[in-house]
């Protein structure tokens, strides 16, 4: 009751988003947002190539650019949860057991049985873009 249109279709597409989190053929997307909190990476100019940056890795997620488009994809193993590394040639590789997963965070080699998370990203008004590392929740 009382409840626009607009706020109606954000709770959704944050539902889905939440739900999605671990479907790792999503793509995480630059969405304006008011919502602060969690961690602040820069402006997209702070991402001037294409590619993986782990700058963020004590807080256990990678910055992925691909053209115009931002993900943010958990570094959190979800075998037991160690923290995976950027592997030039696999992706991304675990150092407890191998488990390797591709740049979309799919698995491509176990023990795990699961993707990475991909994070949800917002921009600030300021440009700023912001990782929202507990909204994802794990794919198990
Ligand atoms: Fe990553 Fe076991 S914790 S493969």
């Amino acid at each position: 009751m009382g409840m626009s249109r607009r706020s109606f279709v954000i709770m959704t597409a944050g539902t889905a988003a939440a739900v999605c989190a671990g479907c790792a053929s999503r793509n995480g997307a630059i969405t304006p947002s008011g919502y602060s909190g969690s961690v602040a990476i820069g402006t997209t100019a702070d991402y001037p190539h294409d590619g993986v940056y782990d700058r963020f890795i004590r807080y256990r997620f990678f910055v992925l650019r691909r053209a115009a488009l931002f993900t943010a994809l958990s570094a959190i193993c979800p075998h037991r949860r160690c923290t995976v590394r950027n592997d030039p040639e696999k992706g991304f590789i675990c150092p407890c057991h191998g488990a390797t997963f591709d740049l979309d965070g799919r698995v491509t080699g176990g023990p795990a049985t699961s993707g990475l998370p991909h994070l949800r990203i917002t921009e600030a008004t300021t440009g700023q873009l912001i990782v929202h590392p507990e909204e994802s929740g794990s794919p198990g």
